[in-house]
């Protein structure tokens, strides 16, 4: 079965693009036979429903095609389904429009089976990882026969970067140890920490925060529950609205384990090959190897101050409200404040104040949103856990859909004059009056934390940071090349607008513009050519590569042949 798959993909690939390196059958066979039935073959998860499939006819599965309808938009079916991703988009390539999707607006929609199911951007073979040695043997293997690497974990990446096209993928998702250590010392150190959770590249966010939660603790993480705690959020920086008391993720992590491209398993920690720990703490995912498990310190399980408030939007109500965030912000990010936030909400989360306090702290909003008929609540929940599963679960980003991001990281001085603040709300009001984008404010920057500068990589911006502001828009299933290439134009200009208002500071890696200007500058500033030369230390044969990532080989390589370019529009 693996073999007709094989000459179909060498088949397909000899006519797409000759550059792709291809390994021969015999490599393929060798390479699965040394794998114990752990390297697969995928067709893109929506497969079932289409009556042709990669140009064949094949037979409709009613059954697996009612799953996949159920399970479109819902994380928990996209993170533990091998070819779906958070955003279909990166199950498609985008520049050839050979794709395999649902109308997500209606999954029952028969239009979309009407077309056929072409493999897109997903990667026919994958290995799902059980430990290091399969992951050395499939950078050897890339570097034998020249086959693309990716890396998978839940799918969340925004630009694509957890797959790539004809590229073997090695997918993390099934590393889900958990395991709480008191008073952990990193290898090789003599330091030790009273609360630490290790588990495995796989392991979501939800599990981790329960996992924590039955053990009396907290542990700072992300705005999602299919995340995977120790990839891609912690190695690009890792916010959390628990931030700006308890730093970033890059703060809190204490170890990794990982195989880096040159086949060594190591472990990373501030005793052991520190050079490479930082790295980790802000370079980004797929730059600089495979990681399998890190360790996070933890918190005691923690009471918190919830606020939670909403109003209808109407065409004038909401410019004053932007305007009362911005006075506020700076009162409240001393006082420990961290949320998210938009035109017309606000859920935002204390774990410094009491609740008589933080219906003090919040009176004027409070005020405002009630003289708009809004709603709100100001309460104090017993942990994490309960805010997470009151509050997160309902109110996290969409996923099944199309998308396109917006972000930059609003600096504090920003907040501090009356002419900046000024600017600050007028920019937000341009972007939903000229372009209908929501300004969507992360207050999840180490506002008051104490981290030191160049103890982590990511771009020095975050310390001087306030908010991020970012911004959502997208597609339908069905949108052409011209219409998905104009929504990321838009991205682009409206990021552009945040550029001009914060010109000197940066960009979180993870959540960026899928065309970031001059990237290197706003993923990492300073921090840039001490990553590159950590990232062609560990990798030298340059086995991994991602879009916009530390090393990145640019836009001519023939990995991002699937992305559309702006330029030629
Ligand atoms: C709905 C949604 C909500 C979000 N909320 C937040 C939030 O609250 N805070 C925040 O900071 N970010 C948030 N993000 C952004 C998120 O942090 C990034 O998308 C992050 O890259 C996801 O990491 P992942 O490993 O789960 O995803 P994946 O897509 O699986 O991987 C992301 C990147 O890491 C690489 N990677 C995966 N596994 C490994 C591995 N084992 N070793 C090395 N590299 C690996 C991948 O190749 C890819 O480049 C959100 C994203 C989404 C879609
Ligand atoms: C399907 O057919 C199209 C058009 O002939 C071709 O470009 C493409 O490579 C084929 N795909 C596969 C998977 O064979
Ligand atoms: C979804 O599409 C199906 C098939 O066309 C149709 O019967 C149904 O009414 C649609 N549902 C909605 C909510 O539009
Ligand atoms: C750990 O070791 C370093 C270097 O050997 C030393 O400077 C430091 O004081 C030690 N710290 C502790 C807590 O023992
Ligand atoms: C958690 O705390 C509660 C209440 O203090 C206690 O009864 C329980 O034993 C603790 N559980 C763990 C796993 O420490
Ligand atoms: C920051 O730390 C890294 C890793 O220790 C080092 O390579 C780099 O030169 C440092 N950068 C600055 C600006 O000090
Ligand atoms: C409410 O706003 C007023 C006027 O801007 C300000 O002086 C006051 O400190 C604010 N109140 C609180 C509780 O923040
Ligand atoms: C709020 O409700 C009151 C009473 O129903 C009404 O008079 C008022 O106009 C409403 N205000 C807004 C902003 O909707
Ligand atoms: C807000 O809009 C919803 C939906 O239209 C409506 O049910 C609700 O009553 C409105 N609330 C106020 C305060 O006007
Ligand atoms: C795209 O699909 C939607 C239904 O989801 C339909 O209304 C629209 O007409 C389609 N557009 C094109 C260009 O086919
Ligand atoms: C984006 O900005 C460029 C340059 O200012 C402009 O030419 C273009 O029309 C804008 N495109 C969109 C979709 O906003």
């Amino acid at each position: 079965m693996l073999s007709s798959t094989i000459s179909k993909l060498a088949a397909f690939f000899f006519i797409a693009r000759e550059a792709l390196a291809l390994p021969s059958v015999r490599e393929w066979k060798e390479f699965s036979n040394s794998l114990d039935g752990r390297l697969h073959s995928a067709v893109p998860v929506s497969a079932p429903c289409f009556p042709i499939v990669n140009n064949k006819t094949s037979t409709v599965d009613p059954e697996g095609c009612a799953v996949v309808r159920a399970g479109y938009t819902l994380a928990d079916f996209r993170s533990s389904h091998y070819p779906a991703y958070m955003f279909p988009q990166w199950e498609t390539c985008q520049r050839t429009e050979e794709k395999c999707l649902l109308d997500s607006s209606n999954t029952s929609n028969p239009l979309a089976w009407a077309a056929p199911c072409q493999q897109g951007y997903v990667s026919e073979h994958y290995l799902s990882v059980s430990g290091p040695e399969d992951v050395q043997k499939a950078f050897l293997f890339a570097k034998k026969t020249g086959i693309h690497l990716s890396i998978k974990a839940s799918g969340h990446d925004y630009k694509g970067r957890s797959g790539s096209k004809g590229s073997l993928n090695i997918w993390t998702r099934n590393l889900d140890s958990l395991e709480y250590t008191p008073n952990f010392i990193p290898e090789g150190g003599n330091q030790s920490y009273k609360e630490t959770i290790t588990f495995g590249r796989g392991v979501p966010f939800e599990d981790l925060y329960k996992f924590a939660d039955t053990n009396n603790l907290t542990i700072i993480g992300g705005y999602h529950q299919t995340i995977a705690a120790s990839g891609g959020w912690v190695m690009g920086g890792g916010h959390s609205v628990l931030s700006p008391v308890y730093g970033l993720g890059v703060d809190r992590v204490l170890q990794f384990r990982i195989v880096t491209p040159d086949g060594q398993y190591r472990v990373a920690n501030s005793f052991t090959n520190p050079d490479l720990f930082w790295a980790l703490r802000g370079g980004g995912g797929s730059t600089f190897g495979i990681v399998l498990e890190s360790t996070f310190l933890a918190e005691p399980r923690m009471k918190l101050q919830v606020a939670s408030m909403s109003f209808n939007r109407t065409a004038t109500n909401y410019q004053p409200f932007l305007r009362l965030l911005v006075d506020e912000s700076y009162k409240w990010g001393t006082e420990g404040w961290g949320g998210h936030m938009g035109p017309t909400n606000i859920i935002n989360v204390n774990p410094l104040l009491t609740t008589e306090q933080a219906i003090e702290s919040l009176k004027n909003v409070t005020q405002y949103v009630e003289a708009q008929n809004g709603t709100v609540v100001i309460e104090e929940l017993p942990s994490w856990e309960a805010f997470f599963t009151k509050y997160v679960t309902t109110a996290q980003a969409s996923v099944g859909v199309e998308n396109t991001l917006v972000s930059r990281l609003i600096p504090t001085e920003l907040f501090t004059n009356e002419a900046a603040k000024a600017t600050l709300t007028n920019t937000m009001v341009q972007m939903i009056r000229e372009y209908n984008i929501n300004p969507y404010i992360v207050v999840g920057t180490p506002f008051l934390f104490d981290g030191l500068e160049n103890a982590t990589s990511v771009t020095p911006a975050w310390r001087h940071a306030l908010w991020q502001i970012g911004g959502h828009d997208g597609w339908q299933w069905n949108s052409s090349v011209p219409e998905i290439r104009n929504q990321f134009q838009i991205a682009h200009n409206v990021t552009q607008l945040l550029r001009d208002l914060a010109p000197d500071s940066g960009a979180y890696f993870n959540e960026g513009d899928l065309y970031e200007t001059d990237h290197e500058e706003s993923f990492w500033g300073p921090n840039y050519p001490a990553l590159l030369s950590i990232k062609r230390k560990y990798d030298p044969h340059s086995l991994l590569d991602c879009w916009q990532c530390v090393g990145w080989k640019g836009t001519q390589d023939v990995r991002y042949d699937c992305y559309l370019s702006l330029e030629s529009h």
